[in-house]
């Protein structure tokens, strides 16, 4: 049998050739980064959870009309996408202020912002990702004026949906990374959701103690990153049923 191709190994993902054209094999590791890879550490269990919570969340953005990449998940760590040109660009949105913004603008972590803010980084990690201006955006050629308003009016649709189902289930959507694509269809672009939409890439804090549930964890040595990421799944309903499924094979006598 032929081995099937692959397009791209990242830090946390890797990309294979789709069964048919204009589609992608996503496959998520169990490795965790941080801080531009300088700590690496692999987490048991954590590729197959983020796998489940990124089909959770982009299929309820599909149905809400909220483009994304997301077809179909193939199997526990495996997910057919549409294939899509990226964009070069990190695009955050924040509600509270934590991490970079934090140190920036010397606001204290967990001081609400006046209202969602939208910030691009260029993704390049050479780089250390630097935060970049529509301005730089434009100059640049990264991506046009309509499709920056396209970028921050489906960055913002995804904070109002990804706030409300975790505020559902007493999670506070402090801030979160998307990454946006394009799809042509003849002489017609289409702007989507690509990457992934995880605890990898968002920040969730317990509405009522504060515990942390996402990447500080591991970022900031919190303890269990998998535990972590169990407890989002777990309230959300989208846990295995099997939870012992999760951890590494075991052998049965
Ligand atoms: N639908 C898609 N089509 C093409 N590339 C994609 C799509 N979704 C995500 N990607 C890219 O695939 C890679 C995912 O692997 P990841 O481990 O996150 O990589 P990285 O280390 O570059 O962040 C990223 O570079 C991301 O931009
Ligand atoms: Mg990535």
């Amino acid at each position: 049998m032929a081995r099937r191709k692959k397009i791209y190994e990242g830090k946390a993902k890797i990309l294979y050739e789709g069964p048919e054209p204009g589609t992608l094999v996503q496959y998520f590791k169990d490795d965790a980064t941080a801080f531009n890879a300088e700590k690496h550490d692999v987490v048991d269990g954590k590729g197959v959870l983020n796998n489940r919570l990124s089909e959770y969340f982009m299929t309820g953005l599909n149905n809400i009309g909220v483009p994304t990449h997301f077809l179909r998940r193939i199997n526990m760590r495996e997910q057919l996408i549409k294939s899509v040109e990226i964009i070069p660009l990190e695009i955050v949105v924040r509600n509270v202020a934590a991490g970079s913004i934090s140190k920036r603008l010397g606001l204290d972590e967990g001081s609400p912002l006046p209202r969602p803010i939208v910030e691009f980084y260029f993704k390049d990690d050479g780089l250390g990702d630097p935060m970049v201006s529509e301005e730089h955006i434009l100059a640049f050629g990264w991506a046009s004026q309509q499709d920056l308003d396209d970028i921050v009016a489906l960055a913002l649709r995804v904070n109002d949906f990804m706030s409300g189902i975790m505020m559902g289930v007493g999670i506070r959507l402090v801030d979160f990374k998307i990454e946006v694509g394009r799809i042509w269809e003849g002489d017609f672009m289409r702007l989507v959701v690509a990457d992934e939409i995880s605890p990898d890439s968002c920040r969730l804090w317990d509405v009522s103690t504060g515990q942390k549930l996402d990447k500080d964890v591991f970022r900031r040595d919190l303890g269990n990153l998998a535990d972590a990421y169990t407890e989002v799944a777990r309230r959300l309903g989208v846990l295995p049923r099997n939870t012992a499924s999760v951890g590494k094979p075991t052998l049965i006598n």
